[in-house]
């Protein structure tokens, strides 16, 4: 049998269908995927890209049916994005009353607010060509790494980790924040990416800051702890693989002084969190992640619905 590598995932041990048979020729050819709002996609029929279409193609439609609910809501003013309900729904009548709840962004919304974010012209060139690459949707976003970047002015940060560098969009912008002296430990496991993130680095005059660790982040951390870190970092962001979440967050308590921060990308992690119907391994990580952080009584915790959901531990 024929061995072939998806276009879109890379996924080497797709076996397309055999070319010879009439039959199979159908599904071999490529297809086209349109989804309302979205790219078109071309791809071969891959079992893996297919599934992403679908949860990508379900999330667009339960945003629209928000936006429109929030449109027509509010006919009369002219289009508002919060949803003005002081009424929970039936089944969420335990939360009691949300009399102001977060503003729901939409396209137009969305737009203003990135043409109201600082961005340094180096971040945007980052941006530009992080754009080209496989995997771009990883990265954090302006709104979000404008936002860190604030946190780390304010903090008084001068030694900080991150884990999930990939092409250094976040790496730099916490870089860029730092003081002279700051020390960024930056951990990544896949050498190609840390590449691209080195080079804008150097580029943006502050690789001196950092610290590039390439390997498995769980390994880059324990080094930190023999190398006397304990209590030694003022901050901490988390953006890499979900599942190794919770064990990065035991080793962090350890790294991160009392009084520091450590924050946890992706978890509202598009919305399937609060999904019943959604229970893959990622997902199931980040809810149990996200109920064992609102009862640790190691830190204050505040989950801040920007990017993809950002949870935020002060460690006490
Ligand atoms: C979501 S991306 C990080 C995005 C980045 N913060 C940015 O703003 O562009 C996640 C990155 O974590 C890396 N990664 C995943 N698991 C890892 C691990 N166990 N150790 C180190 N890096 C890991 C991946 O290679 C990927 O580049």
């Amino acid at each position: 049998m024929m061995r072939q590598e998806c276009r879109r995932c890379m996924l080497s041990q797709y076996q397309p269908p055999r070319i010879d048979s009439p039959r199979n020729t159908k599904t071999l050819s490529a297809k086209t995927i349109t989804t309302p709002g979205l790219r078109s996609f071309s791809f071969v029929s891959c079992p893996r890209v297919q599934q992403r279409l679908a949860v990508q193609k379900k999330n667009y439609l339960s945003r629209r049916q928000t936006s429109r609910k929030v449109f027509q809501v509010h006919a009369d003013v002219g289009p508002v994005t919060s949803v003005p309900t002081s009424v929970p729904s039936e089944a969420d009548k335990d939360l009691g009353p949300i009399n102001k709840p977060s503003i729901v962004l939409d396209d137009k919304l969305y737009s203003y607010l990135l043409r109201h974010t600082r961005e340094p012209k180096i971040l945007r060139k980052l941006r530009e060509e992080t754009a080209t690459m496989r995997g771009a949707v990883m990265q954090t976003p302006p709104e979000q790494a404008a936002f860190l970047a604030l946190l780390v002015e304010l903090m008084g940060v001068t030694k900080g980790i991150e884990i999930g560098v990939f092409t250094g969009y976040s790496c730099l912008a916490l870089a860029l924040a730092l003081p002279e002296d700051g020390q960024l430990v930056a951990c990544e496991r896949d050498h190609v990416v840390l590449q691209v993130a080195k080079r804008y680095l150097q580029q943006a005059g502050v690789a001196h800051k950092v610290d590039c660790r390439e390997g498995a982040a769980s390994a880059t951390l324990e080094a930190l702890l023999e190398e006397g870190g304990n209590a030694q970092y003022d901050f901490a962001y988390v953006d890499a693989d979900k599942r190794g979440y919770a064990a990065y967050y035991e080793q962090l308590l350890q790294l991160v002084r009392p009084g520091g921060l450590i924050a946890f990308d992706n978890m509202l992690w598009k919305g399937r969190v609060a999904d019943d119907e959604v229970n893959d391994k990622q997902t199931v990580a980040i809810r149990a992640l996200n109920a064992d952080l609102l009862e640790d009584d190691r830190i204050t915790v505040s989950t801040v619905p920007i990017g993809d959901g950002l949870v935020l531990c002060r460690v006490r």
